[in-house]
């Protein structure tokens, strides 16, 4: 089975989005979103003008922005396309703004006014793009949904056991919801990690888990789940008895990290960011960064495809979960 992941585009400048034509014609059943779907603080808007944004204002904005995304030609076409389903996560940008960590905001009356219009917005995209019909998205001025919760841990089996390519599963993470400042003390949290752990230790030892995350595991900068130590340590411990890969976001480029080693196995990282903008959203290079997954019983293939570069690739063998 096939699975491509991307993240970070943006509807307002970048009105042509062909990365979505290729993930179209990959043979791809699912597409995994890692977050920054819009970018509310940016590409004519800013962090400041959304930190002075009322609860309703910031609805408009943000449900506007997603809309945008939703009725882009080439996206809209892939959204339409029934054999695909497409799994959105958010990342700081389609949550707030730059670096916004749920964990603070919460406590800021300043500031936590405008947590229910953004999951409202969250939700309505994930129910947009589950519909296949762009258009099932709220039109400008329509009301908004209050109470929705966050979206949280959402575990899903992709394929199981019996299946011709073995149990797949699919941990889509909330990285924004419960993250402290500089994530020292939680980029999930307590309660995301307990199930995301349970999850993980209840499965087959033969799964491959599939651990979709705004945050990238491995980084030399910026914000990365090596922050949180103890986050961290419990991941690459799952690592040693379960055969995990985490596709990641964020960073505006492609990476395959090197594999950590968790006892007699791997830890795998494969980062995609960088669908439709450039490199510093509206400046930089253009980019057009998307990867494929594709497992069968034996293997699991990652490739990076990026605009006038060569595709890269990375084969892991199943069994010995070790790359070839
Ligand atoms: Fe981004």
């Amino acid at each position: 089975m096939k699975i491509a992941f991307t993240s970070c585009f943006s509807a307002q400048t970048f009105k042509d989005q062909p990365v979505w034509t290729q993930v179209g014609a990959s043979g791809a059943t699912h597409l995994v979103l890692l977050g920054d779907s819009a970018y509310y603080d940016a590409d004519g808007s800013s962090m400041g003008a959304v930190k002075a944004m009322g609860a309703n204002d910031f609805a408009i904005h943000a449900f506007g922005r997603l809309r945008d995304q939703l009725n882009q030609k080439e996206f809209a076409k892939l959204v339409r396309k029934t054999d695909l389903r497409i799994h959105p996560i958010w990342d700081d940008h389609d949550f707030l703004w730059n670096g916004a960590c749920g964990a603070q905001i919460q406590g800021q009356p300043s500031y936590r006014h405008l947590l229910d219009p953004t999951r409202a917005a969250f939700q309505a995209y994930c129910d947009a793009l589950d519909s296949h019909d762009p258009k099932t998205f709220p039109k400008a001025g329509d009301p908004w949904a209050s109470g929705v919760p966050e979206p949280g841990y959402r575990p899903l089996m992709l394929s199981n056991a019996t299946d011709a390519d073995g149990a797949v599963m699919l941990h889509l993470t909330d990285g924004r919801s419960y993250k402290t400042k500089g994530g020292e003390d939680a980029v999930l949290g307590t309660a995301q990690m307990k199930k995301l752990k349970k999850a993980i230790e209840d499965s087959d030892p033969a799964t491959v888990h599939l651990l979709a995350s705004g945050l990238t595991f491995e980084a030399r900068h910026g914000e990365t789940w090596m922050d949180c130590k103890a986050e961290h340590a419990a991941i690459l411990k799952l690592a040693e008895k379960r055969r995990i890969v985490i596709l990641s976001g964020d960073v505006h480029e492609n990476r395959f990290a090197v594999p950590w080693p968790a006892g007699a196995w791997s830890l795998f990282e494969a980062t995609s960011s960088g669908a439709a903008l450039r490199t510093g959203v509206t400046v930089g290079a253009l980019q057009r960064n998307w990867g494929l997954v594709d497992i069968t019983k034996d293997q699991v293939t990652i490739e990076l495809s990026q605009l006038n570069m060569d595709t890269r690739r990375r084969v892991i063998d199943r069994r010995k979960w070790k790359l070839l």
